[in-house]
């Protein structure tokens, strides 16, 4: 086997992966995920929002633009918004956003929306690590940075 077929069957990259947390449920389920010791990927970098209805769709685009081969919006499930209905504008947004990425050419599944509450530490660990299997199986955003560390 030549020496180049090796190191393509074995790249060097991980994916890069930003989790926009809500404070009141998601956050709280990483907590929890923490304290028990569920194990989740390392690539994923969580930021604590205040509610996913904060998330506006600049926010996801500038997290792509700047990187992230996948983003992650998680809050709290229907009915359980701290302010009532943030979870129901993130989820019209991510919507949108997701027809923003098939007409980039972006596979949309590369955004994820899922509600998790604070009481869901497996679920968190669960979410993430089968986000990232999907976005490792997909391979880099655009294809075109496969080494970056
Ligand atoms: Fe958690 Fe709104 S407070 S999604």
């Amino acid at each position: 086997m030549e020496q180049g077929a090796v190191a393509a069957e074995a790249p060097s990259w991980r994916p890069s992966i930003i989790a926009f947390c809500c404070n009141w449920c998601a956050y709280a389920g990483a907590d929890l995920a923490g304290v028990t010791r569920r194990q989740y990927a390392p690539e994923v970098r969580v930021l604590r929002v205040m509610c996913s209805g904060r998330v506006s769709p600049g926010m996801i685009l500038r997290a792509f633009t700047s990187g992230a081969d996948g983003v992650m919006v998680l809050g709290c499930h229907p009915g359980d918004c701290h302010y009532r209905v943030g979870n129901l504008y993130a989820e019209k947004r991510v919507a949108q956003v997701r027809e923003l990425l098939d007409l980039a050419g972006v596979d949309p599944s590369r955004l994820l929306l899922r509600w998790v509450s604070a009481s869901e530490g497996a679920l968190f660990a669960s979410s993430m690590n089968e986000f990232v299997g999907h976005i490792r199986s997909m391979g880099p955003i655009g294809g075109g940075h496969a080494d970056r560390p």
